[in-house]
């Protein structure tokens, strides 16, 4: 979260005051959390929006209302936060992880290789604002009949060809935890154009939701499941309304702010990299990468010598796949029958050596944090230390 202050409070304090917490306010009131969904309607130019509760279950809700479950197959990138993948088996389909490519986003090359006939969905996932390559994948996703879910909870308001990401896919999901470019504490969202996934999402994330009457009308007998409990609140939905009224602003001065730092290097013996679509970046950092690990790990610690803030990209916890792959390989599933790879035609499991595209990318690759504390000048200085360290 890069902003708050007291228009945050004011507005969470409206709501507590009112005693009013309850997203369901009867046909005739609209709730704050409705007020969110239109906003974030207009801001992506989606149909639909649903808030839940974190963006792990803006993905798992995305999946349930798509259908899918045992026996699927659902493509993932190397390079993604466990949550990716844990969404995927909580529907209890199975993740079939994919390299990345130099854009440290899903390689559709590899995408379209790995699809075979249990493939229902891809996930591509926006790491660290970095848009992935939304043309090629969506073209091989409708080739084959398979269903586009964005992962953007890592790329809130950034976009791909002046779409935004999330909202460019069958269905979208983004996340406002607090490491989230915009926040409310924890909270999801889940965006998409189609009616009967809205309705299905509806349904699946809040199922004593069809038994009341604010959204009794919405549902047709075909759309009732039985589902979980992922309901957002008003008081978490007033602070996220003032926090999306400031985005705009945040991203603007995120692209300035990489712009700056970008024009001071000369990238003599490293490479920036890029995503797919440079004017809509939304990166909250900047990454570089080297010829080889032991020359990124150096410039690391000369970069935190001098206090700038930076680390190997694979330095965050569970954030590549062979963080996280152990779990899935020894098949760590809170009851034995509901291990998805019973369910399922193949019993895949993962070795660091079926990723050697993504290690030797992410392995030799460093990430400087872009701040948006002090002047303009002050940023400047910091980005000429910067270019200097490099
Ligand atoms: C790429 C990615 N996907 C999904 C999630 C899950 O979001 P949440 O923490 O809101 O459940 C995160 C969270 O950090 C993430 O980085």
């Amino acid at each position: 979260m890069y902003k708050v202050g007291q228009e945050e409070v004011d507005a969470i304090a409206k709501v507590v005051l009112s005693k009013r917490y309850f997203r369901y306010q009867g046909k005739e009131n609209k709730s704050v959390t409705d007020q969110l969904e239109k906003s974030f309607e207009e801001k992506f130019q989606v149909s639909h929006s649903l808030m839940v509760t974190s963006g792990t279950n803006a993905l798992v809700c995305a999946m349930a209302a798509a259908g899918i479950g045992p026996g699927d197959e659902v493509i993932i990138p190397s390079f993604t936060f466990v949550a990716t993948a844990i969404a995927v088996l909580q529907v209890g389909a199975i993740p079939r992880i994919i390299n990345i490519d130099s854009t440290l986003s899903l390689d559709p090359i590899e995408f379209k290789k790995a699809i075979n006939e249990n493939t229902k969905a891809v996930i591509p996932v926006h790491m660290d604002g970095l848009a992935c390559d939304m043309e090629a994948i969506c073209t091989i996703a409708k080739e084959s009949n398979v269903l586009v879910i964005e992962d953007a909870a890592q790329a809130v308001g950034g976009s791909y060809k002046a779409k935004r990401l999330g909202a460019i896919g069958d269905l979208g999901c983004l996340s406002f935890n607090v490491d989230k470019i915009i926040s409310c504490g924890e909270g999801g969202a889940l965006l998409t154009n189609d009616n009967s996934f809205y309705k299905k999402a509806l349904c699946f994330h809040d199922s004593p939701c069809q038994f009341g009457e604010t959204k009794k009308d919405v549902f047709e007998e075909s759309d009732l499941c039985i589902g979980t409990s992922m309901r957002f609140d008003d008081i978490k939905a007033a602070m996220l309304n003032i926090q999306l009224s400031r985005l705009d602003e945040i991203l603007l001065q995120l692209r300035k702010r990489k712009k700056l730092l970008i024009s001071k290097l000369e990238g003599k013996n490293y490479q920036i990299i890029q995503g797919n679509c440079i004017e809509g970046d939304c990166s909250t950092s900047l990454h570089i990468k080297y010829e080889d690990p032991i020359q990124m790990v150096t410039k690391v610690k000369k970069l935190l010598g001098e206090k700038v803030v930076c680390l190997p990209i694979t330095g965050r916890p569970a954030h590549v796949c062979w963080q996280w792959m152990e779990q899935i390989n020894k098949r760590r599933f809170f009851h034995p029958d509901l291990d998805p790879f019973k369910w399922a035609e193949s019993d895949m499991s993962y070795q660091k050596s079926d990723f050697l595209q993504s290690v030797e990318i992410l392995s030799s690759t460093l990430k400087i944090y872009l701040d948006l504390e002090g002047t303009d000048e002050e940023f400047e200085k910091k980005a000429d230390l910067i270019a200097g360290l490099l």
